[in-house]
């Protein structure tokens, strides 16, 4: 029996900023961001959207049509969570009108808890093949303004019906796993923003890549030669070149520099716009490559490299299924992108420092979003969501 992934759709914030600007603002050459470390923009949260609205507006396309009864699970990984006790997934189950006949549950291990998700899933309906699990990933990913982190924000959020009828790619069984107890990068519950030490962390996510091979290596996984392709998190997309460089070394593989580049090229378009969005990030860069890809993709075998910090890593394969394009949002995507409004250094300062009311008292929150749900208010300290008439 085969089990993966149904269906894929991702959703970004209304707003973006160019790099360009805060290039501007910092007085340093702008190809440092677009070459440097591959982005372009990155996407900005309106105040009315969180992680709740951007996850029911990327399951929405994946849910309609379906017999939300088949849907008994549904697995919300975040990093960004908004409450410390309530799965940001129950307010999206109510969004999305899901069957009360459900489980849920949010998941936590800073960018790999998306990963864990999809296993867990895979797991459950090889047991159950006539369930589907609905995976959402959502984040907003947020660093203290002028530090090295500042230019890979970003955020989105994707969903994934995981199911025994896997239109879109069959996930193989074997995974590679390396988990580490360091200190890369965290957010302690007092904080908004991550501490990261930057530098650090790509040595480690490059450590984690080599040791998550070699288990995956040890488990009877594929040898390179039988991958097509390799789609990995992307806190900024020159880490993914970085890694797949790292990879070609450790397993020695003789490639040109442009045939390195092809297995890995059309899986960092949307990241470059979209920037980081922790969780979300190595599944936009999967929607990326199905929808940029020139060629028919039908039986092509693509690596994933999942990194959380802190850490935990994993490394598996899926192979997407013939008449898969029949099934992808292209459209909803690139129109999602192109509507994005640019926003100058001031508008993305608002955004940034917009308050996250701790009193308790009634804050409304006025209608920005360009999408079909939104933050309509905190009142006493309770999150109250709307659809919207989009
Ligand atoms: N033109 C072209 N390239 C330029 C340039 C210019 N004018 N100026 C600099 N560059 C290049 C540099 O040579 C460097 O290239 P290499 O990496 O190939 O050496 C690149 O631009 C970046 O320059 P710096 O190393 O000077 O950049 P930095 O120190 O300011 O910050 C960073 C880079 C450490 C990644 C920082 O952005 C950061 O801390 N980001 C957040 C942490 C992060 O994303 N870590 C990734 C692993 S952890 C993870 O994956 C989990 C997660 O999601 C956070």
């Amino acid at each position: 029996m085969k089990v993966g992934i149904e269906d894929i759709c991702f959703y970004t914030a209304s707003y973006y900023l160019d790099l360009q600007v805060l290039a501007e603002v910092h007085q340093i050459d702008v190809e440092k961001f677009y070459a440097g470390i591959g982005q372009e923009q990155m996407s900005m949260a309106a105040p009315d959207e969180d992680i709740v609205t951007m996850a029911a507006a990327a399951a929405l396309p994946v849910v309609e049509g379906q017999d939300k009864s088949a849907i008994r699970t549904l697995l919300f990984a975040s990093e960004s969570g908004i409450d410390q006790s309530k799965s940001a997934g129950v307010y999206v189950h109510r969004l999305l009108e899901l069957d009360p006949a459900c489980r849920v549950v949010e998941l936590k291990q800073a960018c790999y808890s998306a990963t864990s998700a999809i296993q867990m899933a895979c797991a459950l309906v090889a047991r159950q093949p006539q369930q589907k699990v609905l995976v959402i990933a959502s984040d907003i990913a947020r660093y203290d303004l002028d530090s090295s982190g500042e230019p890979t924000q970003g955020c989105g959020a994707v969903a994934m019906l995981i199911s025994a009828d896997p239109k879109i790619m069959e996930v193989e069984p074997v995974s590679g796993l390396y988990t580490e107890d360091v200190m890369d990068f965290w957010r302690p519950n007092y904080r908004g923003t991550a501490l990261v030490d930057g530098k650090y962390s790509t040595k480690v996510y490059l450590k984690s890549l080599k040791h998550a091979w070699l288990d995956y290596q040890q488990q009877g996984g594929h040898a390179f030669s039988e991958f097509n392709y390799f789609c990995y998190h992307q806190p900024f997309t020159r880490m993914a070149q970085k890694a797949h460089s790292h990879l070609l070394k450790q397993v020695g593989a003789s490639l040109s520099a442009a045939e390195a580049e092809a297995q890995i090229a059309d899986t960092l378009s949307y990241n470059r716009s979209i920037g980081n969005s922790y969780t979300a990030s190595i599944y936009i860069g999967l929607t990326s490559l199905l929808e940029n890809a020139e060629h028919d993709l039908a039986g092509q075998r693509v690596g994933f490299f999942s990194y959380g910090s802190g850490c935990v890593a994993e490394l598996f394969s899926g192979v997407v299924q013939p008449g898969y394009q029949a099934h992808l949002h292209k459209d909803y995507h690139q129109t999602l992108l192109a509507r994005r409004q640019s926003v100058d250094y001031a508008t993305y300062r608002r955004l940034y420092d917009y308050p996250n009311p701790v009193d308790g008292g009634e804050h409304a929150i006025a209608a920005e979003t360009t999408g079909p749900f939104r933050l309509a208010a905190i009142s006493q300290h309770k999150r109250i969501y709307e659809k919207t008439a989009s």
